[in-house]
């Protein structure tokens, strides 16, 4: 094996920077562990003229990416700009010229990825995304080794970092979702347009990815059952905390008959009982239930540049150590997705009823009558107006059953308004 690998970067940005400055750095010690030296030959950036906060060490810094892809020095092609275009034809471009890839890009790696492990395998090549998911959490590796022997009946993970951050801080100070936004956005936990997260795209792209290893089949984005944090109010923090939950943005699926897969991600009421429960601020956590090794959870920083350069650095050091052989795709079965409307759910859900007699009793009976469980129902004081409220915790059952349920509930002379409803997990004691 050659002494060095040749190594071009595209991107220098938080993640960028980071990576740059480990492979500058550390080179010795990744040599060591990688049986060949990663040498940094070129970087691309979108502006070549701005100062950069990383010295490169006379690397050339350049505005024309190709440059990077094309220079016959380098063999291992590290993405990260991000966004569809132009990563998407780049590494297209590398693959399909026999150069290894490696890429942070999870919303690239969760439409096209069995397509560029594909084109990967047919060149000879590699294509690596440690960092997709969980930045520096190896998730991936878990699941396409250590995890190698289990089938995978079901994933649990709250994986997008933004909205743990602001449901955090919603529910420790009072605040609200507009005022914790603003508050990480200040402190660099969420972007200029935080759409991606708030409406739950980001970590619907990073289950995607999940389940495309651990169940092999690949799922588009938009076929995610996904609901996000705009709607989240103060008022049921407080309750859900009252009743002994935390809500989560939990990103969950699961397999059913003959390998058919169910993914979600959703506004979650956790029981304190549950591993999930304590995951709090900028944390990630990714429970995997393997039916050999049983539950098993990786937990820890799940974004910023260090955390992801950690992982991108070290599928670096991996490809060097299997550029002869590059490890096979993932398995790609065409994607069956489970009924999401016959999917058993259980649920919190807050009612303004009429302050008359009764009136408390027959909307939990509506529910009863229609095939929903009730486990628990408290009254609250009115807030927002003159109406007392009423706390319902369903049992489990499909969730068209749940939404027809509702609708019979809400149209009862007496209930105001249903102000809101959360999926739930169900303590297991
Ligand atoms: N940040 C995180 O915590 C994190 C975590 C996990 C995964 N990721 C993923 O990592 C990737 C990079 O994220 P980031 O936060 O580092 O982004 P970023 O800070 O916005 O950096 C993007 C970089 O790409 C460069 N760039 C943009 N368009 C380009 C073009 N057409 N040609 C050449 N260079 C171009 C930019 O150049 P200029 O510097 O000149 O603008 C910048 O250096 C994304 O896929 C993201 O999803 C990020």
């Amino acid at each position: 094996m050659a002494a060095t690998v040749g190594i071009g970067l595209l991107g220098l940005g938080t993640v960028g920077t980071a990576v740059a400055r480990r492979l500058i750095d550390e080179w010795e010690l990744l040599g060591e562990r990688a049986g060949a030296t990663p040498v940094l030959r070129r970087v691309a950036v979108r502006d070549a003229e701005r100062p950069r906060t990383v010295n490169l060490k006379n690397v050339p810094l350049v505005s024309d990416p190709t440059t990077v892809v094309d220079d016959p020095d380098v063999r291992i092609v590290i993405e990260v700009i991000g966004g569809r275009e132009p990563a998407a034809t780049l590494i297209e471009h590398a693959l399909a010229a026999g150069k290894t890839v490696v890429t942070a890009n999870k919303l690239l790696v969760a439409h096209q990825g069995p397509e560029l492990s594909r084109l990967a395998e047919q060149h000879g090549a590699g294509l690596w995304f440690e960092a997709t998911v969980g930045a520096g959490l190896p998730v991936i590796a878990l699941l396409r080794g250590s995890l190698g022997a289990d089938r995978i009946s079901r994933i649990d993970a709250i994986i997008n970092g933004t909205t743990n951050v602001i449901l955090t801080h919603m529910r420790r100070d009072g605040i609200t979702l507009r005022a914790a936004l603003a508050d990480a956005t200040e402190r660099g936990y969420a972007e200029a347009d935080p759409s991606a997260d708030l409406d739950g795209w980001d970590a619907a792209h990073k289950l995607v990815i999940m389940s495309w290893l651990a169940f092999g089949v690949h799922v588009q984005p938009e076929s995610v059952d996904r609901v996000g944090i705009r709607d989240i109010d103060l008022a049921d923090l407080a309750y859900t905390g009252q009743l002994g939950y935390t809500v989560k943005l939990v990103a969950h699926a699961h397999t059913g008959d003959a390998g058919a897969v169910h993914l979600r991600v959703r506004p979650t009421a956790v029981p304190a009982d549950h591993v999930l429960f304590g995951v709090d601020d900028s944390d990630n956590a990714v429970l995997i239930s393997g039916d050999l090794a049983g539950e098993v959870m990786l937990r820890g920083l799940g974004a910023g540049g260090e955390s992801t350069a950690s992982a991108v650095v070290s599928d670096v050091v991996e490809a060097i150590r299997r550029l002869d052989a590059q490890p096979q795709p993932p398995a790609t079965r065409p994607a069956a997705l489970l009924d999401g409307e016959a999917v058993e759910v259980a649920k919190y859900v807050r009612l303004r009823v009429a302050d008359m007699p009764d009136a408390r009793q027959l909307a939990l009976q509506a529910l009863e009558d229609r095939g929903v469980p009730v486990v628990e129902a408290i009254d609250k004081p009115p807030i927002d107006g003159p109406d007392p409220q009423l706390l319902i915790l369903t049992g489990s059952a499909p969730r068209a059953v749940h939404d027809r349920a509702l609708e019979t509930v809400d149209s009862l002379p007496f209930v105001r308004e249903i102000v809101s409803t959360l999926d739930r997990i169900e303590p297991s004691s």
